[in-house]
């Protein structure tokens, strides 16, 4: 089977075909980071706008080069939700219009939950159950995840998401948008240990917050103001909220005691995030999977991806156009029940 997968949730157009029998056959991605830069954030209406102006050139490419036909796609999921309404919109509108042309059926996709089965296409996939560590721009979430559609909330951030923890941080820092790639990098040539951060909720339960850290970090930018000591507190901000992570994670593996743990999401990208993972899951037996860097960003493949595992079992929409741009993940159904 052939899946078209469809991702517009937020300010990225990304489109992959995946083939059941084969794996990824293809995939574009288009992102407006240029567009929404004046601003210093994502502005809804230029983004639903420039998915738009997208689409179409962008599903001509990657036909093109997959060496596909229309006729040839077997069915299209595109996300449904969490996201922007008016961006998901597009995308809902262009993926059930085409398939209804093309007499294919269609799936909407959560997009939390493509993120968390991006690291199954990878060449050694984790198998259920696992916790797994949603770590994006909008989520900070702990799972367990027993199966496709079997998802059980460990903990989540009460107030900012970690990949939003690097944003606000390097936008304080005259950094460029998206702030953790260009804090991990600078942080490479800081010490980690050169500020004693706050590790916050550290010893309580499985919920994150992120707000207190943001602020240690302003209220130390201005103290050492001209001191050129930017590094050292990029790679300080870092081991704090690194560390965070971890500890959360090896907890919540205690938990359950399940031994696989899977990051997804943009943080999941992050390589001291990965260093310390592979370190600290080694001491208690447990094994840490995650997606190639680009499927950890929004993706069209991770849409297709899921999207074929609920299509394989029947599962697809009607012919009105949904969007949710609120959906918790633990609302999802196993495709197998349903
Ligand atoms: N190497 C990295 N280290 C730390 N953070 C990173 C890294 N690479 C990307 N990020 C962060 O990941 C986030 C983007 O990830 P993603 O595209 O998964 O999130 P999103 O789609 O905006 O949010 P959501 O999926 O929750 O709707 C940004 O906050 C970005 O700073
Ligand atoms: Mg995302």
């Amino acid at each position: 089977m052939i899946v078209l997968g469809l991702e517009t949730s937020c300010d990225e157009t990304g489109l992959a075909l995946y083939d059941s029998e084969v794996g990824l056959i293809g995939q574009v991605l288009y992102s407006q980071i240029k567009l929404h830069a004046e601003y210093g954030g994502v502005v809804p209406e230029l983004a639903s706008r420039d998915h738009v102006r997208k689409l179409i050139p962008l599903i001509n490419q990657l036909l093109e080069q997959s060496n596909i036909e229309k006729s040839d796609i077997d069915a299209i999921a595109y996300t449904r939700g969490p996201g922007l309404m008016g961006a998901l919109m597009t995308g809902a509108l262009f993926g059930r219009t085409l398939a209804f042309a093309l007499n294919k059926p269609a799936i909407g996709v959560h997009h939390m939950e493509g993120h968390m089965l991006a690291p199954l296409l990878s060449a050694t996939p984790p198998e259920f159950p696992f916790v797994a560590l949603l770590v994006s721009g909008g989520h900070t979430q702990l799972m367990a995840a027993h199966g496709i559609g079997q998802y059980e909330l460990l903990g989540e951030s009460i107030d900012d998401a970690a990949g939003e923890a690097f944003d606000k941080v390097a936008k304080m820092m005259g950094l460029a948008y998206p702030g953790g790639p260009n804090i991990s990098k600078l942080a490479l040539q800081g010490s980690a240990t050169a500020f004693d951060f706050p590790r916050p909720m550290l010893h309580q339960g499985l919920n994150f917050s992120f707000s207190g850290l943001k602020t240690a970090v302003s209220i130390q930018l201005k103290k050492v103001e001209g001191q050129n000591r930017e590094a050292d507190i990029a790679a300080s901000f870092q081991e704090a909220l690194v560390d965070t992570l971890v500890k959360k994670s090896v907890k919540a593996l205690k938990q359950t005691g399940l031994k696989r743990l899977v990051i997804a999401g943009g943080v999941s990208a992050n390589k001291r995030l990965r260093e310390r993972l592979e370190a600290d899951l080694a001491k208690i037996q447990a094994q840490v999977y995650y997606a190639e860097p680009a499927l950890c960003t929004d993706n069209g493949a991770m849409i297709a991806f899921a999207g074929y595992q609920r299509l394989k079992a029947g599962q697809y929409e009607g012919l009105a156009v949904t969007t949710t741009p609120r959906w918790p993940m633990t609302e999802l159904s196993n495709p197998n029940e349903a």
